[in-house]
């Protein structure tokens, strides 16, 4: 079982999150030491193992480090990099800015929720995709805009939606 397949099935079940994961990031806790700068890389760390950021996860940091849950929440909030939902492994994110939705961005994401059969905030049943749509990004003169992950499509057609889900399902990698 996959790990967001993993956490998904404990949340359906209700219950704790795999202890191994937690193992894992623990060893890296230590590993880390008393590095200034340790607490963001060890939020990274813990949102590449769980996939997001929990309060329980974000209460273990805490504990971990002997600093107070509100400094990690913290910093939690204030990096639109973390999140505390759970995601696919890879987000696609559709802008649905003034400029890409008269490009036809609403048509694209329409597309996207069909062929993942998912809506925008939910994981797709393999857990490989994340669907959101997204605000301007600031790049209006290359819309309509489709990341995924970090990397910008630009002036995408629905053609082209076929090649980029193929391009990160877990059999085109
Ligand atoms: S409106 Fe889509 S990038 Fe600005």
């Amino acid at each position: 079982m996959t790990k967001p397949q993993a956490i998904k099935a404990a949340e359906d079940r209700d219950q704790p999150l795999p202890e191994e994961y937690f193992d894992e990031l623990e060893k890296f806790i230590i590993d880390m030491g008393d590095t200034q700068g340790a607490l963001i890389e060890i939020l990274h760390k813990a949102q590449c193992i769980f996939g997001y950021l929990p309060r329980d996860v974000q209460l273990f940091i805490a504990r971990k480090l002997g600093i107070p849950a509100a400094e990690v929440f913290g910093v939690v909030s204030f990096y639109s990099y973390f999140t505390t939902e759970p995601r696919g492994r890879h987000t696609i994110s559709v802008c649905m800015g003034t400029a890409c939705f008269v490009r036809g961005s609403d048509q694209i994401i329409e597309r996207f929720k069909e062929k993942l059969n998912i809506e925008s905030n939910q994981i797709t049943e393999d857990g490989n995709f994340t669907l959101k749509d997204v605000r301007c990004i600031g790049a209006c003169g290359l819309s309509p805009i489709v990341m995924v992950d970090n990397k910008v499509y630009p002036r995408v057609e629905e053609e082209n939606l076929d090649n980029i889900i193929k391009t990160y399902s877990s059999e085109g990698l």
